[in-house]
């Protein structure tokens, strides 16, 4: 479906126009075919976001590419960004590959770098955050805000499933096949095929793939 952009300073709304997307595309790194980009969507720094093709971003979205590498945020193919999500990237890297699915009202933050991989879903009301405050208890005089960050990155593999509020801390790595039950935090990797629960996020079971699978 057809929708309209239009420009304001390094933001751009879209709206439902045809002829001011056809301009519009040329702002992104790069902007697929049958995208469906909804009304009320705020895209900013687009120069450093790249939109695959078959992408569907839901209404009130805020995607903010700002980076220090060439891509800020990268949605792969046929991914979907339900209403009301926030995407920055805040200097570093977001990559969300294809089919993924963000559910509604999620927050997603890529300092140290962000990958999704494809056919992975996060459910409504989750958080990742590539970034985590630092301490310096020889002087405690600076606020927190005003001391050094630390940013290593988050990796959640392929066909992972995660419920819905959970939040997903700084330095992680997240296997293949992996299910976070609704409203775990997760501070530690996870190996692949693990089902997890609870705050901190402990491992349940783990799924075993049939023999000869
Ligand atoms: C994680 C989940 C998939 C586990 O399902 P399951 O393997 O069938 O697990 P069970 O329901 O048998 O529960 C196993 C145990 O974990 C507990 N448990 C399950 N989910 C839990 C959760 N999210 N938080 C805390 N404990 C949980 C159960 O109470 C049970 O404990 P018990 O053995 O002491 O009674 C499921 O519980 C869940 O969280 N689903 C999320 C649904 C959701 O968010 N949907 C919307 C987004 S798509």
């Amino acid at each position: 479906m057809g929708k309209l952009f239009f420009r304001l300073g390094k933001k751009l709304h879209s709206f439902n126009s045809k002829f001011r997307m056809f301009f519009i595309k040329g702002a992104f790194l790069s902007f697929g075919k049958n995208t469906d980009i909804d009304s009320d969507v705020v895209f900013e720094h687009p120069d450093k976001i790249i939109i695959e093709d078959g992408v569907s971003i839901c209404k009130g979205v805020l995607i903010d590419g700002s980076s220090n590498g060439e891509c800020g945020v990268h949605l792969g193919k046929n991914s979907r960004i339900r209403e009301g999500t926030k995407i920055h990237s805040y200097g570093g890297s977001i990559y969300i590959g294809e089919n993924v699915r963000i559910g509604p009202n999620c927050v997603i933050y890529g300092q140290g770098g962000i990958k999704i991989g494809r056919n992975s879903g996060i459910a409504g009301l989750s958080f990742i955050v590539a970034s985590n405050h630092t301490f310096d208890e020889n002087d405690r005089s600076k606020p927190f805000r005003l001391q050094p960050e630390s940013n290593k990155g988050i990796t959640i593999g392929e066909n992972v499933w995660g419920a819905a509020n959970i939040l997903i801390l700084d330095g992680v790595k997240i296997g293949n096949d992996v299910t976070i039950g609704a409203g775990s935090v997760i501070r530690k990797n996870i190996p692949d095929g693990a089902v997890v629960i609870g705050n901190p996020a402990q491992i349940c079971y783990i799924r075993k793939p049939k023999e000869g699978k």
